[in-house]
């Protein structure tokens, strides 16, 4: 036998300390005989994650660990774990024992014996798969969130959701550059992204119950889920971000106009005094809505980075208002356009004025 390298096992991992050993003692029994390495990729876990995996790799160095700081996302971190082997083959696999390991030499062996496939994926929809004790709903739910991709696949995979997978790792390599890396599908984004249709096999197993930890999946990931579908479809022509970004600042003007008018007609406030309270109400709504989504994997956290970002986002946007009326006015006076299309561009002038200088400044620090 050989001891080249001969496959990486990506793990994602929040807060999943007290699967590790298990898993590792798993993978080591599915894998015997085979040379593998695995990379847990973990976003700085509250339970020390990380440290539980290090403890293992000093006693067994297939054992690694990329640590990151200040970031989270699961696609994020199968990327990075993807990118971080030299093996030929790369596994994705949860780290709640939820994909079925013992499927993994099936998998690398189906890519190893034909050099046309790119993909191994694991599925719950074909022969031998299933999705174990799913609730009614959640079975609801991902049935819906599959028929939705459909929208986004040229390729019939069954499982599209799945984020269980053994894949080339140049194959990998060459698709990363154009990745959106945006939520928990990873292998959803390499199906679409890929500019020629990967050849596939997919392999039934069954999804299993988790026993330690607890689901990221959330509210957030569900909406998570739909911003990446938006990205593929249309992310070229408008990006998710400056589409959330300009969103919230049209709900902002609403906010503004309800304060203005309550202030002004209902409290019979100054003009000038009820303007700047609505400016400022709807700052700060805008400020944090986008620290809270358009932002939300650079979010700002703790007293002092929300009260700095919320004082450079009101300067940011401060300025913004006078380009967007200096414009609007320069195009109304000396150029003598209509009066809604100057004030439209001065809007435009300004939305792209505060989201390129927020996202560098406000949230574009830590
Ligand atoms: N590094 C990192 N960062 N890992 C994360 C993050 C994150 O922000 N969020 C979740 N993970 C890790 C978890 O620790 C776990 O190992 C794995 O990603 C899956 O997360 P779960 O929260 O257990 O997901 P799930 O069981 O609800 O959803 C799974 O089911 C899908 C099938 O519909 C996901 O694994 C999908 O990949 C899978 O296809
Ligand atoms: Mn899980």
């Amino acid at each position: 036998m050989s001891d080249l390298l001969e496959l990486a096992v990506v793990i994602p991992t929040f807060n999943e300390a007290a699967n590790v050993p298990t898993l590792i003692a798993r993978l080591d029994r599915a894998l015997a005989g085979r040379v593998w390495e695995a990379i847990f990729v973990d976003d700085d876990s509250p339970d020390g994650t990380a440290d539980a995996a290090r403890a293992i790799g000093r006693l067994d160095r297939r054992v690694r660990v990329i640590q990151r700081i200040g970031r989270r996302g699961l696609s994020t971190a199968c990327i990075e774990g993807m990118l971080a082997t030299a093996a030929p083959c790369v596994a994705v696999i949860d780290g709640d024992m939820q994909h079925d390991e013992t499927i993994l030499p099936a998998m690398l062996d189906a890519l190893q014996a034909d050099p046309n496939l790119d993909l191994a994926i694991g599925s719950r929809f074909v022969e031998g798969g299933g999705t174990g004790e799913w609730d009614r709903d959640r079975v609801a739910k991902s049935a819906f969130a599959t028929r939705l991709s459909r929208g986004v696949l040229k390729v019939d995979v069954s499982d599209p959701m799945s984020g269980f997978f053994l894949i080339r790792t140049d194959v990998a390599r060459g698709v990363v550059p154009h990745l959106s890396g945006i939520g928990f599908k990873i292998l959803l984004d390499i199906l679409t992204t890929s500019a020629r249709p990967l050849q596939y096999r997919e392999f039934g197993y069954v999804f299993r119950v988790r026993t330690e930890g607890e689901s990221k999946l959330d509210h957030v990931v569900a909406m998570e889920y739909l911003i990446a579908l938006y990205d593929r479809r249309f992310g070229r022509v408008v990006p998710v971000r400056f589409a959330m970004f300009s969103a919230i600042g049209v709900l902002g003007v609403g906010v503004h106009m309800a304060v203005l008018s309550a202030l002004f007609l209902g409290l019979s406030a100054t003009f000038l005094s009820a303007e700047i309270m609505a400016t400022l109400a709807a700052m700060t709504l805008n400020f944090f809505l986008n620290n809270a989504l358009t932002y939300r994997d650079r979010r700002l956290k703790g007293a002092r980075q929300l009260f700095d970002g919320w004082v450079s986002f009101c300067v940011v946007c401060s300025v913004g208002a006078v380009a967007n009326v200096g414009i609007a006015a320069f195009l109304y006076d000396v150029r003598e356009g209509g009066w809604a299309v100057s004030a439209l561009v001065g809007v435009l002038v300004g939305a792209v004025w505060n989201y390129a200088l927020s996202s560098r400044f406000v949230w574009g620090r830590y």
